[in-house]
């Protein structure tokens, strides 16, 4: 399939927002699947030396680890590394982008990426490198699926241009599996890994971990008044409907899906 090219879209700078980004996986947001999902799938492929790229705070990578992994995370954010060191966790970690990948041919058992393949710019290329980087065993790309849960997350309600931004930046989950088998993977197949329900009622929405500036690109990238002007809107729809007697229901309802293919 040939797609025009896309314009440049905005991009987040993590370093402004790694000192506080682990806040997001406290209480409700810990997210165990996600973890378990690629414990299993390293599990499966027996493998021995893993690579995540856009690693980030190695949320993931240092479960890997702990299992006895040779853990290898690489990120184009500092910040962001600064943090992954911090964990009491022994890890490999690399400053750089997954659209070039700076390892050796046939390097990895695994290869993944978690929440982060909407940030590159050249996602294709991304899957290329890391077959290339390959010598056994998976490629998987762990994304939420955008496009089929228009309704589901108040964010996108209540800050505009934010739904419009994602659907820009994350691919089609479709064509993700067609770069996976175009790359000569095998077996590539898609499943949903998580699936994240934590609606907020009424004027607890304003306490959501999700809501804070930091705590999601969607929002990072906001201007501040664009950001407040939102805030205003929510607490505006809350007096409203509380004027009448009713209470709202902010939704958050996410699907993360992984898209896998292996080398056999
Ligand atoms: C939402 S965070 C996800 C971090 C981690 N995987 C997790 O799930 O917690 C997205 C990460 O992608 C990184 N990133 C941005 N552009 C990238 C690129 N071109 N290649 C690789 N990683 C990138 C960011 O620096 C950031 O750490």
């Amino acid at each position: 399939m040939t797609r025009h090219p896309r314009a440049p879209l905005p991009t987040l700078d993590y370093d402004q927002v790694a000192d506080t980004y682990n806040t997001r996986f406290h209480m409700e947001h810990d997210r165990p699947q996600v973890a378990a999902a690629v414990c299993e799938l390293a599990y499966e492929v027996a493998a021995y030396r893993v690579l995540e790229v856009g690693c980030g705070t190695a949320r993931w990578l240092a479960g890997l680890s702990d299992m006895g992994m040779a853990a290898y995370g690489l990120d184009p954010s500092w910040g962001m590394l600064a943090q992954a060191q911090a964990r009491p966790a022994f890890l490999s970690l690399t400053r750089g982008r997954g659209e070039q990948l700076p390892f050796s041919d046939a390097t990895f058992d695994l290869v993944y990426c978690v929440n982060a393949i909407h940030h590159m710019r050249g996602q294709r290329d991304f899957v290329q490198e890391a077959r290339r980087v390959l010598r056994r065993g998976a490629v998987a790309v762990l994304a939420l699926d955008t496009r089929a849960h228009r309704d589901d997350w108040y964010i996108y309600d209540y800050f505009p241009g934010t739904y419009a931004l994602d659907l820009a930046r994350h691919p089609d989950h479709a064509e993700v599996l067609e770069w996976l088998r175009d790359a000569g993977l095998k077996r590539v197949q898609r499943h949903v890994v998580d699936r994240i329900a934590a609606d907020k009622v009424g004027r607890a929405v304003l306490a959501d971990p999700f809501l804070r500036k930091d705590a999601v690109s969607q929002l990072a990238m906001l201007s501040d008044a664009a950001y407040d002007a939102g805030i205003r809107r929510i607490q505006a729809a809350i007096a409203a409907a509380e004027f009448v007697g009713e209470t709202l229901i902010f939704p958050t309802r996410l699907v993360m899906e992984m898209l896998v293919g292996y080398l056999e």
